[in-house]
């Protein structure tokens, strides 16, 4: 099958697109017919090599997790879908392996693609709204009536986390630059700050949540605008990890308030509610720039500038 492979880690020139066997798929797997991929910042980073001391090097790889496509084969175990279905979700292997003709996965990854919308769309949709969702409800406890700030408001899990904040009941504070206003404003947060013409920091704000999608700050420069027992939440899951010492302390002395991080997990009761919500026609996502195939080298190189708003998304195949 056609592929887009990498035989080194490395700038975008590293993409190569080649020929490479189609994946076989366990009893509890699906192979699916790849039509588009989500591009999220994971795949330009493990590009670079950022995870290889996790992930090794199994070269040739082939990244990228979100997909939308077709099923054509059921391993033995599987119950929720068959042939013909269309299909979109977030991969479950070492480097995810969506950007080829075919890719494998685990039933728990997938949901039907929502008929309303495009295929491109579902492409777009899946890691950055388990990774929003999981955030919002797992671990900043967000209830009806309270305040958050969304910093990174108009990338991909940001235009996501301000609807699905919403749809909580929470009063939404969304941060991006001035450019990506008007693109912010769809999703009616009640406040919008413009990080280029103002120190958020400086700010004379109290919110119970501080979602810092873009990880710009830290729970040490934002604390103070936590209200007591507010949470501090990013999504750079590994650095946290060297960060707890530090947070431990400045939590000790911050009025029960927390710092947390969150790792997506692959969940398909997620997976079902998001699909209604799509339904429903209570989410959007929104899609900056389409790419095809032989376009990787300049689609990695848009998203990783990291001032798209919403989502890049790549053709595979029509
Ligand atoms: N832990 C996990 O499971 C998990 C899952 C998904 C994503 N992530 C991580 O979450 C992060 C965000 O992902 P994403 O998909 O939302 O990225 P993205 O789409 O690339 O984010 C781009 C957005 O960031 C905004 N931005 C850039 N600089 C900013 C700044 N200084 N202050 C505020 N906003 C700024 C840009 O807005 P302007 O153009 O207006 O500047 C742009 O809209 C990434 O680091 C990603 O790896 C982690």
């Amino acid at each position: 099958m056609k592929a887009v492979i990498i035989n080194q880690f490395g700038n975008p020139d590293v993409f190569q697109i080649g020929e490479i066997d189609i994946p076989k798929i366990n009893n509890d797997q699906l192979l699916i017919k790849v039509n588009s991929v989500g591009i999220n910042p994971i795949d330009w980073k493990q590009r670079k090599g950022n995870h290889k001391l996790i992930l090794g090097s199994p070269f040739p790889i082939v990244l990228g997790y979100d997909l939308c496509g077709e099923v054509v084969q059921v391993g033995d175990e599987i119950k929720r879908f068959k042939n013909g279905d269309m299909v979109f979700g977030a991969l479950d292997n070492k480097y995810g392996g969506a950007m080829a003709e075919f890719a494998v996965g685990h039933e728990n990854c997938f949901s039907l693609k929502p008929v309303g919308i495009s295929i491109n769309e579902a492409a777009a949709f899946p890691m950055v709204s388990l990774t929003a969702l999981q955030a919002l409800r797992d671990k900043a406890n967000l209830k009806p009536g309270d305040s958050i700030i969304i910093n990174g408001a108009s990338g991909g899990v940001g235009h996501i986390a301000v609807q699905i904040s919403k749809l909580m009941g929470a009063k939404v504070i969304a941060i991006a630059s001035e450019r990506s206003w008007e693109f912010v404003m769809q999703f009616k947060p009640d406040e919008f700050l413009n990080y280029n013409n103002i120190d958020i920091t400086k700010q004379n704000k109290k919110v119970d949540v501080f979602f810092d999608v873009i990880g710009t700050l830290s729970f040490p420069k934002v604390k103070h605008l936590l209200k007591s027992g507010g949470i501090y939440l990013n999504l750079n899951y590994l650095h946290s990890l060297t960060k707890i010492p530090v947070n431990v302390f400045h939590q000790f002395f911050s009025n029960r308030k927390k710092a947390k991080s969150l790792l997506m997990k692959h969940d398909q009761s997620d997976m079902e509610l998001i699909t209604n919500w799509i339904n429903e026609n209570k989410l959007k996502v929104s899609i900056d720039t389409i790419f095809q195939m032989d376009q990787i080298k300049q689609a990695h190189e848009y998203a990783q500038h990291g001032h798209n708003k919403g989502k890049n998304v790549i053709v595979i195949s029509e």
